[in-house]
């Protein structure tokens, strides 16, 4: 049995008198307490290595199961919106960057719908009048820019007895059916006081019958570093979320923001803000009251290009397709994204709501 070993060579003895002896070699045994421990050190590195590299394995395991996870939660937690008479799609530009889902958009122009496709990746539904709302998957949000004319002082002033006036009683089909939690309806400025405040009147009368809190404002694109003067109706409802401060909705004074045209498009145009882009009426001489795309800039009678539309009207990265006429006709329709972009960030702040 070793009782005694030797420090330097490692060697055992089991009785003291031979162990004494040779520690008093003449010749020194060889010293291989370093080797040891070198042997030792490889050993216990090599060790944790392999207990790292099981480590690392098992976080990565583990990281790929909380993103799947996070993805999951995200994907269930995902606002979801449908985009009524959406047009080349100003709520889908905005709502997109704010993480919200579309899940259903209709249009029964087909230029809109070959852009909104080209540009979201999104089959647009046809004729609103046909499609049946309790087909379409639970969402939290309508937005409906529903179509202008009846009630836009260029109109015929016919409001909800024109045929296109009823598109508000299209969007209380499906208010009624899917009850969406918040309902985004935006006209012209117009539509407060036609028909001596009667159409107006009706709409908020609906949507309070169905349970909705409501709040509306006009705002302008100036007051918010796009300089055009086009002003526009949202009426913003609410019913079955949490919210805070809906009387504060829209107190937009954070967005505010100031540009001219020449700062806004790069060119030395004479006047400041651009008149509304419209529909018709492209070409009118320069002093008719009907002008809207024609400028003086540096002394030379200049008309705005589609890319100064796109760029007036909030589209910075649009891939616009189709006829000049159909452009114009899209353009003029359409809602300035900054407008839909502060809609979708006030519903972030004030309801429960979040991308
Ligand atoms: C004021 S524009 C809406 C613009 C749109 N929100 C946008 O961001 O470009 C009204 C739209 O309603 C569409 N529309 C008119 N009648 C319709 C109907 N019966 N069904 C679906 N869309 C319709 C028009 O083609 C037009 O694009």
């Amino acid at each position: 049995m070793v009782k005694y070993s030797c420090e330097r060579c490692g060697k055992g003895f089991s009785q003291k008198s031979h162990y004494d002896s040779h520690n008093k070699r003449k010749t020194p045994c060889e010293n291989n307490a370093d080797k040891i421990k070198i042997l030792i050190d490889k050993a216990v590195e090599e060790k944790f290595k392999k207990l790292n590299e099981k480590l690392i394995v098992e976080n990565e395991e583990a990281n790929v199961n909380t993103n799947a996870m996070q993805q999951q939660k995200k994907q269930t937690n995902q606002v979801k919106y449908i985009d009524l008479f959406c047009g080349m799609g100003s709520f889908h530009y905005s709502f997109q960057k704010l993480g919200f889902k579309c899940v259903m958009a209709s249009d029964i122009y087909k230029p809109a719908k070959e852009n909104y496709k080209k540009n979201y990746g999104v089959d647009v539904l046809g004729d609103i009048c046909d499609i049946e709302p309790s087909s379409i998957e639970p969402y939290d949000i309508l937005c409906a820019g529903f179509p202008c004319q009846p009630f836009s002082q260029a109109g015929h002033h016919k409001g909800f007895e024109d045929s296109r006036g009823t598109m508000f009683s299209q969007v209380m089909r499906f208010v009624k059916t899917n009850v969406p939690k918040i309902v985004i309806l935006e006209n012209v400025q117009a539509l407060l006081n036609h028909d001596k405040g009667k159409s107006f009147a009706k709409i908020k009368t609906e949507l309070e019958n169905e349970g909705y809190n409501m709040v509306y404002k006009v705002i302008k694109c100036s007051d918010y570093g796009i300089p055009q003067m086009r002003k526009r109706l949202f009426i913003v409802g609410v019913k079955n979320i949490e919210v805070t401060n809906l009387e504060k909705f829209f107190d937009l004074d954070d967005y505010k923001k100031t540009n001219t045209l020449t700062q806004y498009l790069g060119r030395n145009f004479e006047k400041d803000i651009a008149y509304t882009l419209r529909c018709g009426g492209k070409h009118s001489p320069i002093d008719d009251r009907h002008n809207w795309d024609g400028y003086w800039v540096d002394n030379k009678e200049y008309r705005l290009t589609i890319e100064d539309g796109l760029k007036l009207q909030g589209f910075n990265d649009y891939n616009f397709v189709g006829k000049q006429n159909e452009k114009w006709k899209m353009l003029g329709n359409t809602i300035p994204t900054i407008f839909t972009e502060i809609i979708g960030k006030q519903i972030i702040k004030h309801t429960s709501l979040s991308a």
